[in-house]
């Protein structure tokens, strides 16, 4: 994902703006770019490929005393990874950097175009500096050309610009996309896509709200949110990297858990035009050919193919089986070449999915990963990609990548019905709705993170956990377990409900925790009456549902929402949540648990 710094300042700019790049490495990128304003003068630079290339560009610039810088890594959407098409992008006198999508972009090209600009780049990005130098070129003042520019576009952005016609100024605006104000005693003022660029250098930051915009110098900040002036909320940065880049939660997992409302959104971006789900990654594949899809996958990402296995049959029409990476290799699987073969990676390296992978190759298959690390191995094997665009993920126990994960597959499960047409137009929408509502579902409610956290006392002990639901809720009910037994190391398993009478059932009495996924959208009154049987054999039971179910006892109540995938991605925040809870009661170091790493490269 594209990421941004901005300085004004007296300090050599060039150092801290390729410094702030490589701290937003992690976002991906395939281009960068800098531009530094000094003394009238604008000098920028760009480069294709890796930091390294914009590094050995700049080698003989610097820029020392009062000046404005700008900086940017590309993550390409409209237009190739090429340097044209890298930020900043200039008129005659301004350039701009943009992180996100201008949704009207076509419009506004085709009206400038007519008015005789010339465009260089194929990105919507352009547009923003040549709206801008229109306006001033009909003589408003820069403030008012800029904000009239902003009031011009719709879409996601976080834009910064400078124009010599403005010299001491940098003009910027949010809107759901992240951006960052900050500023020192020394009066230097710095921006950025995260908090990491800036640790050490800005004392007070302020996350900009959606809608805002304004201009910064060294003399004032003017900070609007849609068309009022409203003043800065700046708040202390800590100069600890690790703290800084935990936002001030207590475990990088729960920040994960917290940010899945925003990293979603990043997942989404593109990826859904004039209410189609439009997926550039597979424009060469014929899915009318394909008889079957099988995915592989191991641990948190099996469980996201299994979800996905279920939206896939239902949406697509597509037969679709799922395989453990690790049992797959040895199995002598029977491979078809009309299957496509799928896997999920958040690494990009785990060995046995990375090996299953070649073996399908092998075997003539065409393939696909669903991945978060672009280059890693298994993007590189794979014959085409869909990034799920998590951004990294430190805690062990995976939460944001899993929820990305399930929506990139979702995303895909939506472009095969369109492609073979499996659906009728009133059910496509209400995906196109309910896709569109997953980033203010997972915003985490607050009461509900306390009411976990008071409930969690009462899960401490006992000799063991079931997680149980059904259809999509039962490969979450195996997500909710492996993610408590990962950080608890409390014994928790994930069953189908319907499965608990033909065996585990014996293990019910009241020291046998159920935690009961009871969705209103997708087979309630079945799962009820399971929980029952629990219930009446004296389990404890912890009920997830937004019908009260008066046999629970414990309760979280949960949303109305008339889509199943909606109520899946609410409880999933419930399921991690409780998970991170329970551990943190017992002392375990959430971000690290014992025995596991974050990327298994061996078999
Ligand atoms: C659990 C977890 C693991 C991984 C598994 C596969 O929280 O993170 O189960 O899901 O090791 O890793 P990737 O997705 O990187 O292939």
């Amino acid at each position: 994902m594209c990421g941004i710094v901005g300085y004004i300042g007296k300090k050599e700019k060039k150092t801290f703006l390729l410094n702030g790049l490589k701290e937003l490495e992690y976002r991906g990128y395939d281009s960068a770019g800098i531009a530094v304003l000094h003394q009238n003068e604008i000098n920028y630079f760009k480069a294709a490929g890796k930091l390294e290339n914009l590094v050995n560009k700049t080698k003989d610039f610097s820029s020392n005393g009062f000046g404005l810088g700008i900086a940017h890594t590309r993550w390409a959407t409209h237009g190739k990874p090429t340097e044209i098409n890298a930020h900043p992008h200039w008129g005659a006198f301004s350039l701009v950097i943009h992180n996100g999508i201008i949704e009207n972009y076509m419009e506004i090209k085709k009206e400038l175009q007519e008015d005789g600009v010339e465009f260089v780049s194929q990105t919507d990005t352009e547009i923003i500096v040549h709206l801008f130098e229109k306006f001033i070129a009909l003589d408003f003042e820069p403030h008012v050309a800029f904000e009239k520019t902003i009031q011009s576009l719709h879409g996601a952005y976080a834009i910064l610009l400078i124009s010599k016609v403005a010299p001491d100024t940098i003009f910027f605006a949010k809107n759901a996309v992240p951006l960052i104000l900050g500023r020192n005693s020394e009066s230097e003022l710095f921006f950025g896509s995260s908090d990491a660029p800036l640790i050490g250098f800005a004392q007070e930051v302020s996350y900009l709200e959606d809608g805002t915009y304004g201009w910064a110098s060294e003399k004032e900040i003017a900070l609007f949110h849609h068309d009022e002036k409203i003043k800065p909320n700046f708040k202390p940065l800590n100069s600890s990297k690790i703290y800084a880049q935990k936002d001030g939660y207590r475990f990088f997992m729960e920040k994960e858990i917290y940010e899945q409302s925003s990293v979603v959104s990043e997942t989404l971006m593109g990826r859904i035009k004039d209410d189609v789900v439009f997926l550039e990654e597979l424009k060469d594949y014929d899915f009318n050919t394909i008889d079957e899809i099988k995915i592989c996958a191991c641990g948190t990402s099996y469980h996201a193919a299994l979800t996905a296995s279920y939206l896939i049959e239902r949406l697509a029409k597509i037969r679709c089986s799922v395989e453990i990476a690790s049992e797959f290799r040895y199995k002598e699987p029977l491979l078809d070449t009309k299957t496509l073969f799928l896997v999920i990676s958040q690494s990009g390296e785990t060995a046995d999915t990375l090996e299953a992978l070649k073996m399908a190759k092998k075997a003539g298959l065409k393939t696909l990963s669903v991945c978060n690390v672009d280059n890693s191995s298994i993007v590189r094997v794979s014959d085409a990609t869909i990034l799920t665009r998590a951004g990294i993920e430190k805690g062990v126990a995976s939460t944001k990548a899993f929820a990305t994960q399930v929506l990139t597959l979702w995303l895909l499960a939506l472009y095969v019905a369109k492609a073979k047409n499996t659906l009728e137009e009133a059910h496509y929408e209400a995906e196109i709705k309910a896709l569109r509502a997953i980033p203010t579902v997972l915003k985490v409610d607050e009461r509900v993170h306390e009411k976990l956290h008071r409930l969690s006392k009462r899960y401490l002990h006992g000799h063991g956990f079931f997680f149980i639901g059904r259809d999509i809720f039962f490969p979450l009910a195996l997500e909710g377990a492996l993610k408590l037994k990962e950080i608890s190391y409390l014994h928790a398993e994930g069953y189908p409900s319907g499965e608990m009478k033909h065996g585990p059932i014996a293990l019910a009495d009241s020291n046998l925790f159920t935690i009961a996924l009871m969705p209103r959208t997708l087979l309630y009154e079945k799962t009820k009456s399971n929980v029952e049987e629990l219930s009446a054999r004296d389990a404890t039971i912890l009920a997830i549902s937004p019908q009260e179910f008066e046999l629970a006892d414990d309760f979280i109540k949960t949303k109305v929402y008339t889509h199943p995938m909606c109520e899946f991605f609410e409880m999933m925040v419930i399921t991690q949540l409780l998970a991170l809870e329970v551990s943190i009661r017992l002392g375990n170091d959430v971000d690290m648990p014992r025995n596991l790493a974050k990327s298994v490269t061996v078999e």
